[in-house]
């Protein structure tokens, strides 16, 4: 990833609690392009660093949109945003990456929980020029607290968004079920909002018969379990052999970097899978939420800028 300077070329109030940003170069250069469902880092005042989905379609090329809900209980990225972030602002961010990219289905089912909405309407946009078929299932407290509602009102889409709302009647609730429709191959299911909404579609899924592998999520509104633990552990590297000490008080992701082995990273809170590594042997504590359950079980996968291990030693395929 190579970092950008970036200037906020324009913002404004999406819904309540919603700040919509456009960002261009600061040297008026052209930003490199991306795939729907990518995401950038954003190095926010203060020194927080957060991923943010970017919501452009395939001929929104000259920026990059995001938009940032001010999150109850924010750990101060949100905040940066809202009180910090203003027109003119220089801001550093990384170039687009994608651990939620789109596959071209016969059928694509966009399902998005409130702010999880914005890789979403990237898909929704993309798919649109690419005249696929899809859905877009967009649940939200209330038609005044929803994002995007007067663009996708007027996209070439709109007969293919339906909306749910808390506070709405009862014939409008969100259905997994009815949503997803029947299990037929060829059907892929994105899904993107907090951990609570994707469990709940997922198991509406298995029930309705459908794949895993066709489910593809993106967690908003992580509350990941604490990375560090009492109970170190050794990380062995299959390539050498070597062997790196875990303390109870550090990150496997920094016990590599202290021992000179760099691990990819983006949201370091286990939940854009971007740090993924093999594991071959040993024991994983997870602590992350993009892994599944079924990818838990098996053991295979490890998030090491948060997971440990629960066996004394970790082998992986580094
Ligand atoms: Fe995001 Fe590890 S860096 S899951």
């Amino acid at each position: 990833m190579t970092l950008l300077t970036a200037k906020v070329l324009d913002r404004w109030e999406e819904a309540p609690d919603i700040a919509s940003l456009r960002l261009v170069r600061a040297d008026g250069g052209t930003l490199p392009p991306f795939s729907p469902g990518a995401h950038i880092d954003v190095y926010l005042p203060g020194g927080h660093v957060r991923q943010y989905s970017l919501c452009n379609g395939p001929n929104e090329k000259g920026d990059y949109r995001i938009a940032v809900l001010r999150a109850p209980g924010s750990r101060g990225g949100s905040i940066a945003v809202h009180e910090q972030l203003h027109v003119g602002d220089i801001v550093t961010i990384g170039t687009p990456r994608n651990t939620f990219p789109l596959q071209h289905e016969q059928r694509s089912v966009l399902l998005a929980g409130g702010i999880g909405i914005t890789p979403l309407l990237s898909m929704a946009k993309h798919l649109c020029e690419l005249d696929c078929d899809f859905s877009l299932h967009y649940c939200a407290r209330s038609p005044a607290r929803t994002a995007f509602r007067e663009e996708l009102a007027a996209s070439r889409f709109a007969h293919r968004v339906h909306y749910h709302f808390d506070d709405g009647p009862p014939e409008q609730k969100f259905s997994v079920e009815a949503a997803i429709g029947a299990p037929t191959p060829g059907v892929g299911i994105f899904v993107c909002g907090p951990s609570g909404f994707i469990e709940h579609v997922r198991r509406g899924a298995e029930r309705g018969g459908f794949a895993p592998d066709q489910v593809h999520a993106e967690y908003f509104g992580a509350e990941p379990q604490g990375a560090y633990g009492d109970r170190p552990f050794i990380i062995q590297i299959a390539s050498t052999g070597q062997q790196i000490v875990v303390g109870a008080e550090r990150t496997a992701v920094q016990a590599l970097a202290a021992a000179g082995i760099e691990i990819m990273t983006s949201c370091e809170q286990g939940f854009c899978g971007t740090c993924v590594t093999r594991v071959l042997a040993g024991e994983c504590d997870h602590r992350d939420i993009c892994l599944s359950a079924e990818e838990k079980e098996r053991n295979a996968a490890f998030t090491p800028c948060c997971s440990r291990a629960s066996t004394p030693l970790l082998v992986l395929d580094l």
